[in-house]
């Protein structure tokens, strides 16, 4: 994957188009979380999320996505020790499972990109901490989505408020500007040094995407080469938003509600 991506700034008008991108793609990650029960399976959430899109006449920019092969849905959808970019298929979830679900949407020509992870049915204390972890590590890191600061204090919260839990960020995958393009720049690990880094601008959006893992940082890539995997087989986690940074503040662009 190249990376030295193009930065944009998007004007009020388009933060407006982003936000309507961000709202249905909520709405499509809404609709998976409905139905995510034991006997449900991947293909399943990729349905409902392709059931929302249809409504609104949208796409997701994940089918046909480069890679080894073309990304062949419109969600990743990865279960416990998949980290990220699994392939939804006949898997079914059981009960303690967590699964991973990552959407986008592009509407209008912008895109949205946001993730979740759920538990199916009552899940283990570790896997319970581990969701929990890695949601309040998002917001963390979106605090500090302002201008002045650089993506380096976005990196730092989130890897300081993961690691202080006992539990680990990836080192491979990052957050990314996203925009007309699903990834531009910057790059934004999830883990840095503060103060280093570009510095923020008023008008950057930026998705924000902790991955964490309970065992240590190492990943690998399955024999169907897009699903990431903890290395040590641990449980994984992975939370993610489309987020603004605005006079105002970081606004949540993939949120269901303003
Ligand atoms: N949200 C992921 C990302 O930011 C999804 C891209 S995966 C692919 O990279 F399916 F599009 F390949
Ligand atoms: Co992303």
């Amino acid at each position: 994957m190249s990376w030295d991506r193009q930065i944009t700034i998007k004007s009020a008008e388009e933060l407006k188009i982003m936000r309507e991108a961000g709202r249905i793609n909520a709405e499509a990650l809404a609709a998976v979380r409905s139905i995510i029960r034991p006997g449900v399976t991947t293909a399943d959430l990729n349905a409902a999320a392709e059931e929302v899109h249809r409504k609104y006449g949208v796409y997701s920019p994940f089918k046909n996505y480069p890679g080894p092969y073309p990304y062949p849905a419109s969600i990743c959808a990865s279960v416990n020790e998949e980290l990220v970019h699994g392939i939804p298929g006949k898997r079914k979830l059981k009960e303690g499972d967590i699964v991973s679900v990552d959407c986008g949407t592009v509407y209008e020509g912008f895109v949205g990109d946001s993730a979740f992870t759920a538990g199916v049915g009552e899940i283990s204390e570790t896997a319970r901490k581990l969701l929990e972890v890695t949601e309040a590590s998002l917001y963390a890191g979106i605090e500090k989505m302002v201008a002045g600061n650089r993506v380096g204090d976005i990196s730092a919260a989130i890897q300081h408020y993961v690691e202080s839990r006992g539990l680990h960020v990836v080192r491979e995958y990052t957050g990314h500007g996203v925009g007309r393009q699903m990834h531009e720049g910057p790059q934004v690990p999830n883990y840095g040094s503060p103060g280093k880094g570009m510095l923020l601008r008023n008008g950057l959006t930026i998705a924000l995407e902790p991955m964490v893992l309970v065992g240590t940082p190492a990943t690998r890539v399955s024999p169907d080469q897009w699903t990431v995997c903890s290395l040590d087989g641990s449980l994984t986690a992975h939370f993610e938003h489309t987020v603004a940074i605005t006079e105002a503040g970081p606004v949540i662009l993939t949120a269901l509600e303003d």
